[in-house]
């Protein structure tokens, strides 16, 4: 297969905001417990959490987390996470149908997030409370002294307030499975006066407003419109989740997914533009797509599994093994948020750690990297800059979910600063080798810098404590010469290209 493709330095989308490489972590099933938090582990630390687990999610440089939930906040109560952790209430967490010992709040979190570099995105409980709760955590948490929330952190041993920027309006809100979930207009109402309010605490503050739960809600995607009338000139972005999966055990049709995506995304960019325009809003709304991850190995499963079992405490919940044709997925899902990094300034993977995860950690033993914990590093550490649009001759392939799907997927960026330039290159192809040639207009001298490459595993194999063999290797068959990029990749294979400019 003969692939031709051209990129320009003056070509630009758009400045790629690093938190396109934000997380989420939820207080369900092992995430917390006995995923980042597990004292008594030989690798704990003083606080309890565990250093192994940390340092794999050092390495992934994560901007930004999403916390605590997800379905989880909807019931939550802040407060049940502070203070001495002897008098914590133990709690029924309604959403997954486990007890919440509330061990870990926002105080140890903190912590923990500060340690790995990383900053907190916080949702609020719109589900069952409202706008007096959200004030009061955000008092609690950014407020420096003097009033009764903010001398109560103090009083916990934190002097100094953490100044939290990003604030998430809820979780989810359209779907029937939340607790307190509302109509659109309901819930655009109720996120606007609390972010009007929230404001008031932290200017600058930037808000979050729930979109869909995804593509195939049924009020998707008037959902949108309604919401953002009713708030639009209070908020910065709008969240989009997607979940994704291969039950049919289609191989193109999966990758196809990200072009529908790509329609996600261009529907609600488009939402958004005609809500500006009927309110004749000067401010823009940008996209955060804040829950993203292939889920459905043993979703099924999980769920006959939860919604009967008896109120355990961190139970085992989501822990799909990944496999290369799911990092495949997310180095092509990774891209598409590159070419759309116009619209998409946010997104989070979901989750973390042990749930729906790139980290899985047995309690008590081991933690590994996932197959797919890769693919978001490489993309996280390398795809910062500029992300430029690149033109892209591929053959095509049509299947259930899009027509036209390239055989080629490719995104690359520009980084100014350390003067580099990034292709990220997924060969789709199930038995065809890609010939192919990029022109660099405008990176005449370019030089190879680096290329790694996943190839050449099972579709299924994958990762476990002990085996991280599905891991980036060495790449080699690239070349650069007078202003062209040339290789051949293998059928099934990701690569990174990394050139010098
Ligand atoms: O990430 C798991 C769950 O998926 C989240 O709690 C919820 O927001 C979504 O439905």
């Amino acid at each position: 297969m003969r692939v031709n493709a051209d990129i320009h330095r003056a070509f630009e989308i758009a400045k790629i905001d690093d938190r396109l490489y934000a997380a989420f972590i939820e207080h369900m099933g092992r995430a917390i417990y006995s995923g980042i938090y597990e004292p008594g582990h030989p690798e704990a630390d003083a606080h309890g959490f565990r250093r192994d687990v940390a340092q794999m999610v050092r390495d992934l440089n994560i901007p930004a987390i999403r916390y605590p939930g997800g379905n989880f906040v909807s019931a939550y109560n802040w407060e049940d996470g502070v203070g001495p952790k002897e008098d914590r209430p133990v709690r029924l967490d309604l959403a997954w149908r486990s007890k919440e010992t509330n061990q870990v709040g926002i105080n140890e979190f903190a912590v923990w997030a500060e340690e790995q570099g990383i900053e907190m995105m916080l949702a609020v409980n719109l589900g069952s409370r409202g706008i007096t709760d959200a004030r009061n955590f955000m008092e609690y948490v950014n407020h420096p002294s003097g009033t009764y929330w903010s001398d109560l952190r103090r009083s916990h041993g934190v002097e100094n307030p953490y100044g939290v920027k990003m604030w998430c309006l809820g979780n989810e809100m359209d779907g029937p499975w939340q607790i307190g979930h509302k109509e659109a207009k309901e819930y655009g109402r109720l996120a606007d006066e609390t972010a009007k309010a929230l404001r008031q605490l932290t200017p600058g503050a930037e808000m979050v407003v729930c979109g869909s739960s995804n593509d195939e809600m049924p009020t998707y995607p008037d959902w949108e419109r309604g919401v953002l009338e009713e708030c639009y000139e209070n908020v910065d972005y709008i969240s989009l989740h997607k979940y994704f999966g291969n039950s049919s055990n289609d191989t193109l049709n999966f990758f196809g997914k990200v072009e529908e995506t790509g329609r996600y995304i261009q529907s609600i960019a488009g939402v958004i533009d005609f809500v500006k325009a009927k309110k004749r809003a000067t401010n823009d709304v940008h996209i955060c797509f804040d829950e993203w991850n292939v889920w459905y190995h043993i979703r099924e499963e999980d769920h006959r599994r939860w919604k009967s079992w008896d109120w355990p405490e961190a139970p085992d919940l989501l822990e799909e093994d990944y496999n290369f044709e799911d990092a495949l997925f997310v180095a092509c899902l990774l891209n598409e948020f590159i070419r759309r990094s116009d619209r998409v300034k946010i997104a989070c993977i979901a989750q973390l750690v042990n749930v729906i995860a790139p980290i899985r950690a047995e309690p008590g033993g081991p933690a590994w990297r996932q197959s797919i914990y890769w693919p978001y590093q490489l993309a996280s550490l390398y795809g910062r800059g500029t992300a430029l649009r690149v033109s892209v001759d591929s053959p095509t392939y049509d299947c259930a979910v899009a027509d036209d799907v390239p055989y080629l997927d490719v995104a690359a960026t520009h980084d100014t600063a350390g003067g580099t330039v990034t292709l990220f290159i997924v060969n789709r192809h199930l038995t065809e080798v890609a010939d192919l040639r990029v022109s660099l207009t405008g990176f005449e001298g370019a030089t190879l810098l680096d290329h790694r490459v996943m190839a050449g595993h099972n579709l299924r194999a994958t990762n476990g404590p002990g085996s991280e063999a599905i891991a980036p290797a060495k790449g080699n068959g690239v070349a650069v010469e007078d202003g062209t990029l040339g290789g051949s990749l293998a059928p099934l294979s990701y690569h990174v290209v990394r050139l010098r400019v």
